[in-house]
């Protein structure tokens, strides 16, 4: 079917989509309803094929950072498929883009980190830093030490190895997973996953505690890093308790166990600094980072790693005679000088002052939502937040998931002209493009806040 023509509501004629086994999506939907189809995109709204214009909230999936039309990212991607579509980082050869991207990265890279390596999405970056632990403790002598822990809740990614850390039912069930090397440590969300009058103080020490106990369960001597995502994102877009990373640091660091801060959401400004250590005071030994880098208009991910790490996985690749891994589009020439303009846009335009100056706007925006009887919880940091449901009345009784209540407000908030995400806890959440200006954020709470007057007599009903 030819997509100019297609003008129908009803997208279900729409051929191609028989053929795509679609990723996170329930297949009877598609059968019932048909895709929703976009085909262009203005600042921080999308249009799909019947016309009509949503403002996206969640910056597709949380990475066009800058937007759905900036051109100079478009005339970069143009420039560069011009002059070299096309060459690999095999066997010693690179690219002039993905030299000058490297450059880059490093200088707005924390200090420690010198080193990287480039793949294309963030699940692969989580597995290249998995195989980079590895790596770099068996040349120290210590093969052993090859167990990870990441956090429940928290989202990795999909593929083997990032889907046995991401911790979430939705991404393991099926599969068989995870993998006996991850291993997972107790959840960091204060508004749920406390005790009844326990401060935010001793929960924190509590979940260090957890920390330390499963540390000693499986033995410091097998575990090489422990992964986390400096805010929580797909899982609930959780920030951590006051001086979690403090303490937490200086147990891994006794323990010889790497940090991996992965980067994936926080990166590139979203929590108001350019990364999400900066944000949590985090010195993490290797970063993993995607989406934002090139505010997703072509794929491209990264891991970046301390010196330290660089020597070691250089000493034992020399010995070894290769680093063997690599993916036939690491370092691709078009994707890398897409990124090397996002960064320099960055830059000019001090995007990160940007999103400091308008998350006062959205931070007071999101935290009016919590007059609403449904909602227990607001909470947000530089642009990315969240609005938790609770049954009215209650501090934190979660409403019967099975009423699947965060999917009927993403339902009723789209139909006003808003893509937001529903998220497993039945909460909302909101990252817009970083470049969203103070009237995009009031039109967009406007729009969102009309459906709850609504979504509090649903929520009532179910009592
Ligand atoms: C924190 C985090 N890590 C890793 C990933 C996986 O990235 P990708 O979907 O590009 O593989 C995601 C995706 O949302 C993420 O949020």
């Amino acid at each position: 079917m030819n997509i100019q023509n297609k003008s129908s509501k009803n997208s279900l004629e729409f051929k191609s989509i028989d053929y795509q086994l679609q990723p996170y999506t329930n297949p009877e939907l598609i059968k019932e309803n048909g895709p929703q189809v976009f085909r262009s995109g203005r600042g921080v709204e999308v249009k799909d094929i019947d016309g009509n214009s949503y403002i996206e909230g969640m910056s597709g999936l949380w990475c066009a950072s800058l937007g759905f039309n900036e051109t100079e990212l478009v005339e970069a991607a143009i420039t560069q498929m011009k002059k070299l579509p096309f060459y690999h980082s095999f066997t010693g050869k690179t690219c002039e883009s993905t030299i000058n991207l490297s450059e880059k990265l490093i200088e707005v890279a924390p200090n420690n980190l010198k080193k990287i390596f480039f793949c294309n999405s963030g699940s692969e970056a989580n597995d290249t830093a998995i195989k980079i632990v590895w790596y770099y403790h068996a040349s120290l002598g210590n093969p052993q030490k090859r167990k990870i822990i990441s956090r429940k809740g928290s989202y990795h990614g999909v593929t083997l190895a990032a889907a046995s850390l991401t911790a979430l039912d939705y991404a393991q069930k099926g599969f068989g997973l995870p993998l006996d090397f991850a291993i997972h440590t107790t959840w960091p969300h204060y508004f749920q996953n406390s005790n009844d009058n326990e401060t935010e103080e001793d929960f924190c020490n509590r979940l260090v505690s957890d920390l330390e106990k499963l540390i000693e369960i499986e033995g410091a001597e097998n575990i090489g890093a422990f992964i986390a995502e400096p805010l929580m994102g797909a899982g609930g877009v959780i920030i951590p308790p006051k001086n979690y990373f403090a303490l937490v640091q200086p147990v891994l660091k006794k323990n010889n166990i790497l940090f991996i801060a992965d980067e994936v959401i926080c990166g590139f400004g979203r929590t108001g600094n350019m990364w999400g250590s900066q944000t949590f005071d985090i010195e993490p030994d290797i970063i993993t980072c995607a989406k934002g880098l090139s505010s997703a208009y072509a794929p491209i991910s990264a891991v970046l790693m301390s010196e330290n790490i660089a020597y070691e996985v250089e000493k034992q690749a020399i010995k070894l005679g290769q680093f063997g891994h690599g993916y036939t589009y690491s370092g691709h020439p078009v994707s890398s000088a897409v990124a090397l303009k996002t960064l320099e846009i960055m830059e000019k335009r001090n995007i990160i002052n940007h999103v400091r100056k308008v998350s006062t706007i959205f931070s007071k925006r999101i935290s009016r939502l919590q007059k609403y009887e449904c909602i227990g919880n607001v909470r947000s940091l530089g642009l990315i937040g969240a609005a938790e449901f609770v049954k009215p009345g209650t501090k934190r009784e979660k409403i019967d998931m099975a009423h699947k209540f965060a999917a009927t407000a993403v339902k009723k908030i789209h139909e006003s002209g808003v893509i937001l995400r529903a998220l497993p806890i039945d909460a909302i959440a909101f990252c817009p493009p970083l470049i969203i200006t103070e009237d995009e954020i009031n039109q967009m709470f406007d729009k969102i806040e009309s459906v709850f007057p609504e979504m509090d007599q649903i929520a009532k009903a179910y009592n």
